[in-house]
């Protein structure tokens, strides 16, 4: 790979929600994707990523998880209602999380590494041709999220990466010119 193909790359991925329903995305594909997460940096190697795949029934039970908690932590009935079908808009969808550290820095730290997982995992999903969409955990919804995709007590939940393959493509928000100051 050259740099420029590389840089391609990176410009490439896009978040996209507009994928095939019905086509599945194999979760061999979504292993792989996991294992290169791994790769990025992390301090004192704490190894912090958790990974859990919702497809099928999952995707329902992710959505009447994340329903209930925002119901329990008063969230309006309209946002509530549509959390329950949000998940079935693809086929798929991975749910990331960073592990509790021995201390609020070592915790930060391990989030740090989870997000720079996901980056690699996105970037590893576009050269797979797969649409993804990195969505928060909705508030108050990070624990009930946790517990479902079996994740030990304390782990934050990064991201839940909507995956589908791509049928239209995104629109490319601009990004802004590159201020590299000298200290
Ligand atoms: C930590 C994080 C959380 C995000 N959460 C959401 C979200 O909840 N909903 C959403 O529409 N986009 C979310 N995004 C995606 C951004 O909206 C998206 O990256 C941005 O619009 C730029 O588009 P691009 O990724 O195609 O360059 C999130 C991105 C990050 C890094």
């Amino acid at each position: 790979m050259t740099p420029a193909d590389f840089a391609a790359l990176v410009r490439s991925r896009r978040t996209n929600m507009k994928v095939d329903r019905d086509r599945p995305v194999p979760r061999e594909l979504v292993e792989q994707l996991c294992e290169l997460a791994q790769w990025a940096p992390n301090h004192k190697r704490t190894w912090p990523w958790r990974f859990a795949f919702a497809e099928g029934d999952g995707r329902a039970r992710l959505g009447e998880t994340i329903s209930a908690a925002m119901e329990a932590h008063g969230d309006e009935p309209a946002k509530v209602a549509k959390a329950l079908t949000k998940y079935l808009r693809t086929p798929a969808s991975l749910i990331v999380g960073a592990a509790e550290g021995d201390s609020p820095l070592r915790t930060a730290e391990n989030r740090d590494a989870v997000a720079a997982g996901v980056q690699t995992l996105l970037l590893g999903a576009t050269a797979h041709g797969l649409a993804t969409y990195w969505g928060s955990c909705p508030k108050g919804a990070n624990d009930a999220v946790a517990t479902l995709a079996g994740f030990e007590p304390g782990t934050t939940v990064v991201a839940i990466i909507y995956l589908g393959w791509p049928v239209e493509p995104a629109a490319v928000p601009e990004r802004p010119a590159v201020a590299l100051r000298t200290v």
